[in-house]
This record gives structure tokens, C-alpha cells and sequence, in this order.
């Protein structure tokens, strides 16, 4: 059994990751902001299974603290999920700077700073693995999601560095950039899926993604999986 820490836990990608390995029998360390999502993962899932963190990953104290209770109570996880991420789909002039600050903060620095705190006990152990949830907006511009696509290109940046000085360590890095997944996500009223919501996909799909590349051997590195639904092309 692995223990798997998953930014972003309690809604749609990182829910649909955390219920199923938990099923699995895998404990997850579940991080996000709100508690009360938090509790309703534990109800679901188990106590023995969902530990909570009440994290706000753009915030490096939050981050730490968590990351350190961790490493402390249950040792460096196996496996880390850099899942956590906001969209705003608004074009660039008119979203705020407040906004874009925070789509960076979240998406960008917030992987950044989850993936400094554990990568020292995964180089020490000498294995571990680490996937990065990036977008399609990591490989292409999109209208309407610049500050989303300068945070996701960041990522993949980030991602094919680490992947590199992380390999001889023993230390596996996986960036994966979907299209359209149907979850709470998009709004219907605030924040509409810009594409075709009858031909998005759903977050089964990448937790299959995710569940296989977990259980791989060691001798392949998956460096970066695009995938997206095909009536999209990236
Ligand atoms: N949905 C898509 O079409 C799509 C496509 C490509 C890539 N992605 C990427 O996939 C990932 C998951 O997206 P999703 O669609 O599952 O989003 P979602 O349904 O909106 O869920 C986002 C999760 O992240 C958490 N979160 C948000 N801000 C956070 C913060 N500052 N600190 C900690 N947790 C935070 C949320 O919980 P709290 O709000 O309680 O913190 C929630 O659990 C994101 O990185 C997204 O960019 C999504």
C-alpha cells in the first residue's frame, strides 16, 4: 500500500484520485482549503484512509506546516499529486491583477512549493514519484486563459527540469496536460467551459492515467502525457 499526499483533494480531479485509492487501500494525505469538503472525503473514504490538511498551498507557512506534520507523524509519502488549480476564463485586459496573481500563486507556486517540502525525503529515501497536474494550456495558448497558461507552461517547465535532476535519484517525474475534464471546475453561470461540454472528459480518465503510472515498474519514465478529448486538438 502507498500513501499518497493529493493538493487539491475534495472536488473533481482530486476527489475522483482520492476515492479511488482509497478503495484501493492506499492512504491519502488531502489537501485544500475548506474543512468542511475535508470531512465529507473522511465520511466517505475512512478515517484510516483520508488524513486532512487544511491547506492553502499558495500559502508557504500553510504548506510547511502540513509537509512537516507529515514527514513527522508518517514519513515522506511515496507518491505526490500536484493537482490543486484555478481557471478564470476571462480575457486578459480585463482580468484583474489580483486574479492573475492568484492563478499563479495556486497553479505555479503552489506546486512549487508542495513539491519543496517532499522532495528531500523522497531524494534521502531514494524513490518516489511525483505527477503534476498541468493542462493542454501548459502546451498552447488558449484566448481567455493567459494567466492560466502562463502558470501551466510554468509547470511544464518546472516539470521537465525536475523530471531531469530527479531521475538519478530515484525519484520518477510525470507531467500530465488534459483538456476539458467535467468537474466543479467550470460554473455554468460564473465561470462556463469554453468548450464542447457534451465531449469533455471525465475525471475517471485521469485517474486511470494516474492509477496506472503509479503501479509502473521503476524502468520507464512517462516524461509528459498530453491527452484530451478528440474533438479538441492540442
Ligand atoms: N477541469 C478541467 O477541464 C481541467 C483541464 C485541464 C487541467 N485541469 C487541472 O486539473 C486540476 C484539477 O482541476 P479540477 O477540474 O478537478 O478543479 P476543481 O473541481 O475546481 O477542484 C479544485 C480542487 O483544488 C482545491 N484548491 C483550489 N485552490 C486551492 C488552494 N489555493 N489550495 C489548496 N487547494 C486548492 C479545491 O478545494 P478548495 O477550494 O477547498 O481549496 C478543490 O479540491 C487543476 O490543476 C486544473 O488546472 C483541469
Amino acid at each position: 500500500m502507498k500513501s499518497i499526499l493529493v493538493t487539491g483533494a475534495t472536488r473533481g480531479v482530486g476527489e475522483a484520485l482520492t476515492l479511488k485509492f482509497a478503495q484501493k487501500g492506499h492512504v491519502i494525505y488531502a489537501l485544500a482549503r475548506t474543512r468542511s469538503q475535508l470531512n465529507s472525503l473522511i465520511e466517505k473514504c475512512g478515517v484510516d484512509k483520508v488524513i486532512p490538511f487544511e491547506v492553502d498551498v499558495s500559502k508557504k507557512e500553510q504548506v510547511e506546516e502540513a509537509t512537516t506534520a507529515i514527514e513527522r507523524e508518517y514519513g515522506t509519502p511515496d507518491v505526490l499529486i500536484n493537482n490543486a488549480g484555478i481557471v478564470e476564463n476571462v480575457s486578459f485586459a480585463d482580468q484583474g491583477l489580483e486574479m492573475i496573481d492568484r492563478i499563479v500563486d495556486v497553479n505555479l507556486k503552489g506546486t512549487l512549493y508542495v513539491t519543496h517540502c517532499v522532495v528531500p525525503g523522497m531524494i534521502a529515501r531514494g524513490s518516489g514519484r511525483i505527477i503534476n497536474i498541468s493542462s493542454v494550456a501548459g502546451t498552447r495558448g488558449i484566448p481567455g486563459q493567459a494567466a492560466y497558461c502562463a502558470s501551466k507552461f510554468g509547470m511544464n517547465g518546472f516539470g521537465d527540469t525536475l523530471a531531469q535532476e530527479l531521475l538519478p535519484k530515484g525519484v520518477l517525474v510525470t507531467t500530465i496536460c488534459p483538456g476539458g475534464i467535467d468537474t466543479p471546475l467550470w460554473d455554468s453561470d460564473k465561470n462556463p467551459y469554453p468548450g464542447d461540454k457534451t465531449r469533455i472528459m471525465q475525471p475517471q480518465e485521469i485517474v486511470d492515467l494516474i492509477e496506472f503510472l503509479v503501479n509502473q515498474p521503476k524502468g520507464t519514465l512517462h516524461k509528459k502525457i498530453v491527452m484530451f478529448p478528440t474533438n479538441e486538438w492540442h
